[in-house]
């Protein structure tokens, strides 16, 4: 894929959604960023403009919220203009221990992971298919392989990836879908147990947590992919 694409990145202020807008912007993609964070938006559109001294445009939203999809695209249309691909980075992982599980938990998760996202490329399909475009969304490797008290964030993912399953097949040939399944990545605040870190880590065959950097270098790889649509990477497990 030629550099000097119009990426669309969700949950840009995050680790891994400010990455790889980091890393887009280097090789001299234009990104729009959004998120729900003024500030950190404001920063990170600073460091990631198309030109020194010029920031990238952003459009804040929350997920959570049913117009988001449209304040997206509003904002798109009143920046960029229109966007070729998109990187769906966003949401919290939420603990939703089983015992305290509420229906506000799987409704907040499933707007935020995947009614807004899917609804969201819905919005932009005539921007993607006339650009030829690609979308990369990061999930986990727990959807296939659960963990313990992430009920709710879990079966939000599981819903994204059935979703954009179906969007590769609706999108296809012009349009590519595919994603990453990530396993735990190195959380320098919160990996503050380090026996309970290790006991983590060494259920990977690696036996460690992965870095930013190293999903980075596989989002961008598979927006590259041009043979893949539909695919599950799976990294970290
Ligand atoms: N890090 C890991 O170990 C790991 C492992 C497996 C999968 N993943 C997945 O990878 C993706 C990125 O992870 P990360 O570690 O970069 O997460 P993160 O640092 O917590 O970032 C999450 C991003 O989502 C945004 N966000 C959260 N709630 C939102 C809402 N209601 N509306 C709009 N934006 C919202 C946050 O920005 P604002 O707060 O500004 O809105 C932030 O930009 C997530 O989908 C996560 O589930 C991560």
């Amino acid at each position: 894929m030629n550099p000097g694409r119009k990426v669309l990145v969700l949950g840009a202020t995050g680790r891994l959604g400010s990455g790889v807008a980091r890393a887009l912007a280097r090789r001299g993609d234009r990104v729009v960023l959004t998120a729900r964070d003024r500030g950190k938006l404001e920063a990170l559109a600073g460091e990631v403009g198309p030109l020194p001294g010029s920031a990238a445009p952003f459009v804040r939203a929350d997920l959570g919220d049913d117009a988001a999809p449209e304040t997206i695209v509003d904002g798109i249309r009143r920046s960029i203009g229109r966007v070729d691909d998109i990187v769906i980075a966003c949401g919290p992982s939420p603990r939703t221990p089983f015992d305290s599980l509420r229906r506000e938990d799987l409704r907040h998760t499933l707007a935020v992971h995947a009614v807004a996202p899917l609804l969201l490329v819905h919005a932009l399909a005539g921007d993607l298919v006339e650009a030829r475009g690609t979308i990369v969304a990061l999930t986990d490797a727990g959807v296939t392989r659960p963990y313990t008290n992430h009920v709710a964030y879990l079966t939000a993912k599981g819903a994204l990836q059935t979703g954009l399953r179906a969007l590769a097949v609706e999108l296809a040939p012009e349009v590519r879908v595919n994603m990453v399944a990530l396993g735990i990545l190195v959380d320098p605040e919160a990996d503050a147990d380090p026996l309970q870190m290790h006991r983590l880590a060494t259920r990977s065959p690696l036996g460690r947590f992965g870095s930013v950097e190293e999903v980075v270098h596989v989002v961008v790889s598979l927006l590259d992919a041009t043979w893949a649509t539909g695919e599950i990477w799976g990294v970290g497990r």
